[in-house]
């Protein structure tokens, strides 16, 4: 079997790290929005000021607790650097951007829509009208185009405001603040957006809590509470997406990589087996409808008490995910032995290196069976149709003097991940509806703020001091995908 006749081509971005106009037609701020740039050896920072007017800033490191000040607010100051603030400017490129990505075949674009460009404080009472009008033009190009939209609701762009009032997810009363923003878009773009995601990667509460959750105090209480407030908004994202147009989807999205040992002792595959529970604990609650015991188990453990009731429960079992997306970049490996040399990874899931892979300057591995061993992990635990949603290599790209950018590290990435998307389908029999590249364009990098690290098939010129002409260049990568599209992935070279 090889894949589907109406398979699912495209790429992806996010508005935090492409649209920029950040504070244009009535939106309000984000989490991201207060967020300077960083590098490889440098964090980002949130930068904040206090009553009695002291500034500073706090850095935002990958997996380790989030030290923010408990009576700083988070804030824009002068002298700092946002990349978010003008992204790679898709709010004034919107009809060639998308030229561009409809010129290179694609059946799909993902995108996310920026929650506070809706609702600029999260929960207003009335839409922001001109913040709905951009994103008309968005999905009706797309429309016009040929492309079908894959919207994320939210892709770590928790209003400002709510990130302030509420500690974010932590609280309960993000629930019904979040179905109406849903509830929203589902009626307003009723009959012309099909598929939907809640959260882009979940289980970034465990790994970035103040980017997945808005959280300013990330204790392991407020991150389990998070996360059991979100699969609560996503079941009634869900419900409300059924009832208000039956053939609406709504997936799951998750970061998820094959994990590997480092040796054959048995205490490292006990260490990977914990590795896959943190992993897959998010889909097992989402996709699947439940929460597994083993980590009901660590709450108890760790005196972890959720505030919840039961209709919570009844809605997750009801209303899970009707597909399952993830993101994928690279695998990982865990050891329970000392003195190995560390690697990193997507969401600062650092680990072991692999001695048998590459990586890419920022340590993330180039692995050729990655996509293959999580789409067969996740098709076996859960049968629902699955989605990669991101996957891509992240590179320091060259412009030359005669406007070209020879991507062919890119492109090998790309082949060797194709290759292997494909052997689980044809050789595996997984389901799988559309891949969609990171990222369709150049953007600002999530993790580091960097300009510097680019994933698109479209060179933007733009530094990572924001100087640049902002002008578009097609990469080699940009012709090989369109004939990929074209022959339904059949021709890689
Ligand atoms: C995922 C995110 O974590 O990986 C994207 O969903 C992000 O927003 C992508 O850009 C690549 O990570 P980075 O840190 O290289 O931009």
């Amino acid at each position: 079997m090889s894949l589907r006749e109406d398979f699912l081509w495209g790429g992806a971005t996010a508005a935090n790290q492409y649209e920029g106009g950040y504070d244009q037609d009535g939106k309000g701020l984000n989490a991201i929005d207060v967020m300077t740039n960083g590098s490889h050896t440098t964090p980002r920072q949130v930068t904040w000021k206090k009553a009695d007017g002291q500034t500073g800033t706090t850095p935002l490191v990958w997996g380790k607790p989030f030290a923010f000040p408990k009576d700083a607010i988070p804030t824009i100051l002068d002298d700092y650097y946002y990349p978010s603030h003008t992204g790679t400017d898709f709010y004034h490129h919107l009809e060639e951007d998308l030229g561009l990505l409809a010129e290179m075949g694609f059946k799909c674009y993902r995108f996310s829509i920026n929650w506070s460009r809706i609702f600029p404080n999260g929960d207003d009472e009335q839409v922001n009208q001109a913040g709905l009008a951009f994103y008309d033009r968005v999905v009706d190009t797309c429309l016009r185009l040929g492309m079908e939209p894959l919207v994320t609701l939210s892709h770590y762009e928790t209003p400002l405001s709510l990130v302030i009032r509420y500690n974010g997810w932590s609280d309960r009363k993000m629930i019904p603040i979040f179905e109406k923003y849903a509830k929203t878009l589902f009626n307003h773009f009723k009959g012309r957006v099909k598929y939907w995601l809640t959260f882009n990667e979940i289980n970034a509460m465990d790994h970035a809590p103040y980017m997945g959750g808005g959280l300013l105090d990330t204790s392991a209480q407020n991150r389990a509470q998070g996360a059991h407030n979100q699969f609560v908004a996503s079941a009634l994202a869900v419900k409300a997406a059924h009832e208000i147009d039956p053939n609406m989807q709504v997936g799951q999205m998750l970061a998820c990589s094959a994990i590997y040992t480092y040796t054959c002792d048995p205490k490292d595959a006990l260490k990977v087996m914990e590795a896959q529970q943190n992993e897959l604990f998010y889909a097992d609650v989402q996709t699947g409808g439940r929460y597994p015991e083993y980590r009901l188990k660590k709450y108890a453990r760790e005196g972890i008490v959720l505030e919840d009731c039961p209709e919570d429960y009844e809605l997750i079992a009801k209303y899970p995910a009707d597909f399952l997306s993830f993101s994928c970049y690279g695998s990982h490996v865990v050891t329970t032995h000392e003195n190995t040399a560390q690697a990193e990874g997507n969401l600062g899931m650092n680990g072991v290196k692999n001695p048998y892979l590459e990586t890419n300057a920022w340590g993330w591995t180039i692995d050729p069976y990655c996509l293959r061993l999580t789409l067969n992990t996740l098709w076996d635990r859960y049968h629902k149709p699955l989605w990669i949603v991101e996957n891509g290599l992240g590179w320091s790209d060259e412009l030359t003097p005669d406007g070209k950018i020879h991507d062919d590290y890119r492109i090998n990435y790309l082949k060797a991940n194709l290759k292997s998307m494909k052997d689980a389908v044809e050789i595996d029999g997984v389901d799988l509806l559309g891949y969609t590249m990171w990222s369709a364009i150049d953007l600002v990098s999530n993790g580091t703020g960097e300009m510097k690290k680019r994933y698109g098939f479209v060179y933007v010129d733009r530094d990572d001091r924001g100087n640049g002409s902002l002008k578009r260049y097609k990469k080699d990568s940009f012709d090989w995908y369109k004939q990929v599209i074209a022959t339904n992935g059949e021709s890689l070279d």
